[in-house]
């Protein structure tokens, strides 16, 4: 197996004006909303990352048409709600849990019957939490006896509407369940914990979808038509946490990111940085097809240690990886509660993380729900990121502070969701470059 690392000498800052890639959760639901509509769907500043490619190959595989995105472009031919067709194989999603979860649901209401698949991570992540509440739609979905993928789903079984109490904070849960509910008979309700990204039900509007949201109770009535739209997909704020986050904690760094989605929904990780002392400004704020966008002007100075509001968890859920950065160069300790999801992300978030900053001589204590980070120095060294994306981009960012050379392990996946992310941290200003071994 071959192994990308990332090697990042320190010093340098982020210094410039830039735009992120586009957001991972929008470009997936683009191309699932823009399937099931009837007519054709433009999309713009969709991710060229391996996951929503996942998602774009999928929906290519059962029949839709779909045009190479180029720069972010391409153009859907919509099937319409009865127009997909069954795949020849097993539908193979690689490390996309947003793509498996939310298809899991779209497939349930299909005539015909199908598998999907991922890769050695994504086998290993719950998927009861999908196939119960659509088993109780009517569904049949049969999982691994230890509720993971594969997922055979049987088609031809007629839905019926539910009210579902979410027994965890999960927008993946909560947009699958929606999507079923666009074949089930009658009215399916997710009632959420707590607020989770409202991606699902914004574009679902914008596609001509009655969908309403009242007291975290969010109802889509059944057997409504999708009416093609234009989509222009925002900068990811979950890609821009790297750099928020970089450009807080390096001296030097003045940095301006264009264009990124400030879903209040999603907008977790600048209420953290700035309860630390981070100096964010949101500057433009506008308004994308029902997403709010802005620019963000981040200059370096010293963070704190503080203990994050639990209310803030599901807000900022795939930006810890990046927090605990912070938090190990922030002054003081930091304590995450409340955050046991992140052990069934990419990857057992806690731990990988816990093991990597240990690496660079930061203390770090894991506990089953959360971490304990003490702030101060920190030291070159090894860090495996276990395939995981986010936490192979976190200690990219922890490089530039440490007093050595870092090197990281298996950062292959980094291209699920940032493409260009080395390329473009070194044109801001820092000493990273990518190898293959
Ligand atoms: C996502 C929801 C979140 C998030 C994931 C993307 C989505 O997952 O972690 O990266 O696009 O709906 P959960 O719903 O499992 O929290």
């Amino acid at each position: 197996m071959s192994n990308l690392q990332f090697y990042i000498q320190p010093g340098g800052s982020l210094v410039g004006a830039t735009r992120v890639p586009g957001d991972k959760s929008v470009s997936h639901r683009s191309i699932m909303l823009g399937s099931l509509a009837d007519g054709n769907t433009k999309v713009e500043g969709f991710l060229q990352g391996e996951d929503s490619l996942a998602t774009l190959r999928a929906f290519r595989a059962m029949g839709v048409k779909i045009t190479d995105p180029e720069e972010g472009r391409l153009e859907i031919q919509g099937v319409g709600l009865e127009g997909l067709q069954p795949a020849d194989d097993a539908i193979d999603v690689g490390n996309s849990g947003t793509s498996m979860r939310l298809m899991a649901g779209l497939l349930a209401g299909q005539k015909f019957d199908s598998v999907l698949t991922g890769d050695s991570s994504l086998v290993k992540r719950p998927m009861s939490r999908v196939a119960a509440p659509l088993s109780l739609m009517g569904a049949q979905i049969d999982t691994a006896p230890d509720g993971t993928a594969p997922l055979r789903i049987l088609g031809g079984k007629n839905l019926v509407g539910i009210e579902y109490p979410m027994p965890i904070a999960s927008a993946q849960v909560k947009s699958c369940l929606l999507l079923a509910g666009l074949y089930a008979q009658g009215e399916t309700a997710v009632l959420e914990p707590a607020p989770t990204r409202d991606h699902t039900e914004r574009m679902l509007r914008t596609f001509g979808v009655e969908v309403t949201t009242i007291d975290g109770r969010s109802c889509i009535p059944g057997g409504q038509r999708l009416t093609a739209t234009n989509i222009q997909v925002p900068g990811d704020i979950s890609s821009a946490a790297f750099l928020l986050v970089g450009a807080s904690i390096i001296p030097g760094s003045d940095l301006i990111l264009e264009g990124v989605g400030i879903n209040p929904t999603r907008d977790g990780v600048l209420q953290i940085l700035r309860l630390m002392g981070a100096d964010i400004d949101v500057l433009n704020t506008r308004d994308v097809g029902g997403e709010p966008i802005a620019d963000l002007h981040i200059r370096h100075t010293q963070l704190q240690g503080i203990d994050i509001p639990e209310n803030l968890v599901p807000l900022a859920i795939d930006e810890f990886p990046a927090l605990f950065i912070a938090a190990a160069v922030a002054e003081g300790t930091t304590r995450l509660t409340g955050a046991e999801e992140l052990r069934v992300k990419e990857s057992d978030r806690i731990q990988v993380m816990a093991d990597g900053l240990q690496s660079l001589g930061v203390k770090a204590i894991p506990r089953p729900d959360g971490i304990e980070i003490e702030g101060g120095k920190t030291k070159g060294g090894q860090v495996n990121s276990r395939g995981d994306h986010r936490i192979a981009m976190s200690f990219a960012i922890a490089g530039a502070l440490a007093d050595g050379d870092v090197l990281i392990d298996d950062c292959a996946n980094v291209a699920t969701s940032y493409p260009n992310f080395v390329q473009q941290l070194s044109e801001l200003g820092l000493l990273v470059k990518d190898q293959l071994l």
